[in-house]
């Protein structure tokens, strides 16, 4: 019985100390380096918590009645044994929430076509911190993007004014980077991969690099994109931190079409679309007011948090993009992602979400700082958008 409360308790401490760096992760509130702290404190922590709770092991729990040992404890040791024994409820939540719908929304792709790096050549890559982690585990799949292929059918009003003979196709590229690991021939092999498909629209959805002197580089990879179809982009929460309006004007000036906080329509071959952009809670505003505009247009948000879901929906977007979260950069078997920065935890780490007529797609992300994944591989994803065929043509307002 014993053996089983410091068990649970050690899961429900790391699990609480994982939901703790996953939140503060969220904010704008706190500077990256103050996160930096709390993570590795939190980290140190959970490190610490079994040595903590061996620390009262005398005399051992085996050579004394379960009881006694219990009551030999002092009284705080007590309570917080049997608190975080309780706080293993979390990771319980999760694994329920993974099992019912997580898993099958993280992996809601029609296919997952794996995107050579071969010629990328691996050795470049591998220097640092980052190359010894990435050495260090051998199931390690940050140089092993995809493309994946997925599709929505949007049922809103807006259905209408797609076309029903030709879906709406955006290639979605999110959380690139750009900052020397993996090297700039990963991304052009990535890249290549997305020129092999057809697509009316790139959407950016932020972090592009944390090294702005590598904006030229990267705008240079991207280039051939720009030449397939009309470029959209937003900052990230990395971008922020970095140099934002040098990289925003050095974007604008190769021709992205900046959308963070503001709002663009545009015509495509499928039909007309409003793109606004979000980098709420970076940009400390929101995209224009969208609540009393009646207008019929499929309406798409850009932003790099899932944690703009409830804004999107009060706003009436039908389709959100967001990347951000990195698919949990580690996704364990049975239990699903873990270290999602997100006010939800890991709820949309990543993948395919319906709310109401709202459908979300939140990226793996091509790129990361951090140099671990597992099960979870980068992603650039191919996003189709269908009309659901039921909704009539001809109807008046949203
Ligand atoms: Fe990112």
């Amino acid at each position: 019985m014993i053996v089983i409360v410091v068990v649970l308790s050690i899961i429900g401490h790391t699990a609480f100390c994982v939901e703790l760096i996953n939140r503060t992760h969220a904010t704008a509130r706190l500077t990256h380096h103050t996160q930096k702290i709390i993570r590795n404190v939190l980290l140190l922590q959970i490190l610490v918590w079994p040595f903590f709770l061996a620390a009262f092991r005398t005399p051992a729990p085996s050579l004394l009645p379960a009881a006694e040992w219990l009551q030999q404890l002092p009284a705080m040791v007590q309570q917080l044994l049997y608190g975080t024994a309780l706080l293993a409820l979390i990771p319980l939540h999760h694994t329920w929430r993974w099992q019912r719908r997580g898993k099958r929304q993280f992996l809601a792709a029609v296919a997952s076509l794996p995107i050579s790096t071969e010629h990328a050549g691996t050795t470049p890559d591998l220097r640092g911190t980052p190359g010894l982690l990435g050495r260090a585990f051998p199931w390690n799949e940050i140089w092993s993007p995809v493309l994946t292929l997925k599709s929505i059918v949007v049922t809103g009003p807006a259905a209408a004014t797609i076309s029903p003979d030709r879906a709406l196709r955006i290639l979605h590229l999110s959380d690139l980077h750009f900052d020397g690991t993996p090297g700039p021939e990963y991304y052009r092999s990535v890249i290549e991969a997305c020129l092999q498909q057809e697509f009316d629209l790139v959407a950016l959805t932020g972090d592009l690099t944390d090294r702005h002197d590598q904006i030229p580089h990267l705008i240079e990879l991207l280039r051939p994109l720009q030449d397939r179809a009309p470029c959209l982009f937003i900052l990230g929460n990395h971008d922020w931190r970095n140099e934002p309006q040098a990289i925003r004007a050095s974007m604008q000036h190769a021709g992205w079409v900046d959308v963070g906080g503001k709002q663009r329509r545009l015509q495509t071959p499928a039909g007309p679309i409003l793109v606004a952009g979000s980098e709420f809670p970076w940009m400390p505003q929101h995209p224009p007011d969208l609540s009393a505009d009646d207008n019929d247009t499929l309406r798409l948000l850009l932003t790099h948090t899932p944690d703009d879901l409830s804004f999107a929906s009060r706003q009436g977007f039908d389709v959100v993009l967001a990347g951000h979260t990195h698919g949990g950069h580690v996704v364990l078997p049975v239990l699903g992602p873990v270290f999602s920065p997100s006010r939800y935890g890991v709820r949309f780490a990543a993948g395919l979400f319906q709310t109401g007529q709202l459908w979300m797609h939140v990226s793996r992300g091509v790129g990361g700082m951090h140099s671990l994944r597992w099960r979870c591989p980068p992603e650039v994803t191919l996003l189709t958008v269908a009309p659901d065929s039921r909704v009539s043509r001809g109807h008046t307002g949203r």
